[in-house]
Formats: C-alpha cells, sequence, structure tokens
C-alpha cells in the first residue's frame, strides 16, 4: 500500500446560520470530526446522500471554506483553523478539482488553451508561448485535439467540456485531485468515457483522487477504499470491496440496498427508509441517523454515537450495534 497522502484529523466544519430567537446565530453542523486516509496512488469514494457534508469536506481540505476545528495533514503540511496564507497555497498548488458542472466552472470568453492554462496563469506564470505549450502538451492526453486549443467551450459537448476541466485540473503538475460528481452532470453516454480517461490519467501520472459521487456502483467498480457519509458524520469507512461485502452501519445497508447491481447480502430486499430526516441545525450529540434507522434502539437517542471500531481487516464503523447481533 502507498503512504498516506491526505489524513483529516476530526475536521468540523460549522456554518453560523440565521439568528434564533435569542439573537444567537444557529450552528449547522455540515462535518463532524471526520476522519479519513488516503493513500498515494488511490481513489478514494465519499458517498451519502444529497446534503451530507461531502462537498464542504472536500471544500475545507481546498480552504473554500474556513475550518471550524481540527485538521488535515497533506505534502508534510498540517492545516487547521490557524493556518496561515502562506502556508495554504503552499498546500493548495498540490491539488486541484473536476466540479460536477463543467459549462459553469469554465470561462466562455476563453478559449480551450487559455481554459487549460488558466491555473498555470494564477501559479505566476505570464509567458503566453509557454501556457500555450503546457496546454498542447494535455490536450491530446484528455482525448482533444491540437485543433481544439482555438476553440470556445460552448463550441463543445458536456463529456468534451469535462475533458477541458480535467486538462485545466492537471496543468500545475498536482497530484492530489479532488472530483465532486464529475459525471453526473453529462450524458449517462459519457459516463465511462469520462471515468476511463479518469482512471488511465491516474495509472500514467501517478495520481490520487478523492471521488465524491451519490453513483454506488461506480464507487465500488473504480474505487479502492472508501468513507460512507450521514448528516456530517463519518459512519463506516475502509477498503471498498469489504464494505460493499459487509456493510456494518445500518445507514450504509440501507444505502447499498437501494442500487440493484450491489445488494449487500444475495436475497436482501430493498431497505426503505422511513421517519424524518434530523436537520443539521444544532443536531443533539447521539447518532444523526436514529430518527430513520430501522434498527434505532433506547441507547441511540440517548448515548453518543461511538468511535470507529474494527469490523474486518481494513474497515470501520460507528454503531450501537457493532458486537451486538452478531456484527
Ligand atoms: N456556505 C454554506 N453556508 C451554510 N450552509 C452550507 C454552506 N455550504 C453547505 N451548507 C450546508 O452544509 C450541509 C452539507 O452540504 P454539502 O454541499 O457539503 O452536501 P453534499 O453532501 O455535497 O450534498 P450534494 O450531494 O447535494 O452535493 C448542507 O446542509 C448544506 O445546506
Ligand atoms: S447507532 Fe443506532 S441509530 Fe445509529 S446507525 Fe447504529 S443502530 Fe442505527
Ligand atoms: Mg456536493
Amino acid at each position: 500500500m502507498g503512504e498516506i497522502i491526505l489524513k483529516t484529523n476530526n475536521l468540523t466544519v460549522d456554518f453560523k446560520v440565521k439568528k434564533n430567537i435569542f439573537g444567537k446565530p444557529d450552528r449547522l453542523s455540515a462535518v463532524q470530526n471526520a476522519n479519513i486516509e488516503i493513500r498515494k496512488g488511490e481513489i478514494y469514494g465519499l458517498v451519502g446522500e444529497s446534503g451530507c457534508g461531502k462537498t464542504t469536506l472536500a471544500n475545507a481540505i481546498l480552504g473554500f471554506v474556513p475550518i471550524t476545528s481540527g485538521s488535515f495533514e497533506f505534502c508534510g503540511h498540517t492545516v487547521d483553523a490557524k493556518t496561515k496564507p502562506a502556508e495554504w497555497k503552499e498546500v493548495r498548488k498540490h491539488m486541484q478539482t473536476v466540479f460536477q458542472d463543467p459549462y459553469s466552472s469554465l470561462n466562455t470568453r476563453f478559449t480551450v488553451w487559455q481554459l487549460i492554462s488558466e491555473p498555470l496563469y494564477i501559479a505566476g506564470e505570464r509567458d503566453e508561448r509557454v501556457l500555450r505549450e503546457r496546454a498542447a502538451s494535455l490536450v491530446e492526453k484528455v482525448g482533444l485535439s491540437l485543433a481544439d486549443l482555438d476553440r470556445y467551450v460552448f463550441e463543445f459537448s458536456g463529456g468534451q467540456r469535462q475533458r477541458i476541466a480535467i486538462a485545466r485540473a492537471l496543468i500545475t503538475g498536482s497530484e492530489f485531485i479532488i472530483c465532486d460528481e464529475p459525471t453526473s452532470a453529462l450524458d449517462v453516454s459519457v459516463h465511462s468515457q469520462i471515468c476511463n480517461l479518469l482512471l488511465d490519467l491516474r495509472d500514467e501520472m501517478g495520481l490520487t483522487y478523492l471521488f465524491i459521487s451519490h453513483n454506488l456502483s461506480l464507487i465500488k467498480h473504480i474505487t479502492e477504499h472508501m468513507s460512507v457519509m450521514y448528516l456530517g458524520e463519518i459512519m463506516e469507512s475502509g477498503a471498498t470491496a469489504e464494505i460493499f461485502e459487509k456493510p456494518a452501519c445500518p445507514y450504509t445497508e440501507a444505502l447499498m440496498s437501494a442500487i440493484l447491481d450491489v445488494k449487500p447480502k444475495a436475497g436482501k430486499e430493498r431497505i426503505i427508509l422511513s421517519g424524518e430526516a434530523r436537520s443539521p441545525i444544532n443536531p443533539p450529540d447521539i447518532c444523526r441517523f436514529a430518527t430513520r434507522c430501522p434498527k434505532a434502539c433506547d441507547i441511540c437517542k440517548s448515548t453518543p454515537l461511538p468511535a470507529p471500531v474494527s469490523v474486518g481487516t481494513e474497515h470501520t464503523a460507528r454503531c450501537h450495534l457493532i458486537g451486538k447481533e452478531g456484527k
């Protein structure tokens, strides 16, 4: 296994939202004590329903939203709420992103070579010849042609735009790429092309990805390790194959039962969740899934969610039931 490239330590992000009747801002708990470890060269999956905090966790790592508490380690730096902008800048040099919607993330007034080379320009390179040459060196790698360099983004399909966005992410030589739903805004017919491109580039250029997706089948097929989030908390983490084989947390079990080709155990039916999802605003210090969990018991509603425990060779989960019910 490769060395750890990114490690979060109880990373927490709260947003202050509208003031309550006492004039104090409410706390929206978007990410609570998240701990993940990503190894060099791997694809690490992050899954969970909409609003569970996947993008916020990525944004905290990228410095797009402030860290409330906790920290992360990356490329020899430890980053926390007190990290100075100069050190942040140094850390950010080694990370890039591919977002969900390539159209809104690309400036329509730029030509392809300008779009691809823009991160290099921002990093200080001003020689147009160098910028164009660097863009040209990547454009074919992502499946476009040299003739595309002088075209504009509106002349391309969604899948081609995402190829431009991927070339942009690679131009500064960053080895760690955060892909936030990179295929979900695209036509289904191009999903596998974009995924195959990301896989090929990973192998060819030694990249590491944090791959955020709602698509569990995709996560199953392309990631080596993964974490499952529910309302800001990481419920289960570890080797993807082990988690799909034997999910330990009832939330993961329910999530996986919802897709046809990855039922956790043969013969198991889809688990339909009832009950209201808890609000992320000022949540009580108990399992956040308790209001919908089909296996919730008294302890779940009165006692904080336990710390992660080992449930396999490379597999941890948080749930009061672990160690009981044969789990
Ligand atoms: N800037 C912000 N200010 C206040 N609340 C925010 C902000 N950004 C995100 N949130 C809230 O934080 C929570 C997590 O949002 P986030 O976008 O990280 O979820 P997600 O898992 O990426 O969802 P999706 O799958 O829909 O992209 C949500 O309740 C969201 O409303
Ligand atoms: S701790 Fe309780 S409520 Fe939470 S997932 Fe486990 S059984 Fe369900
Ligand atoms: Mg998101």
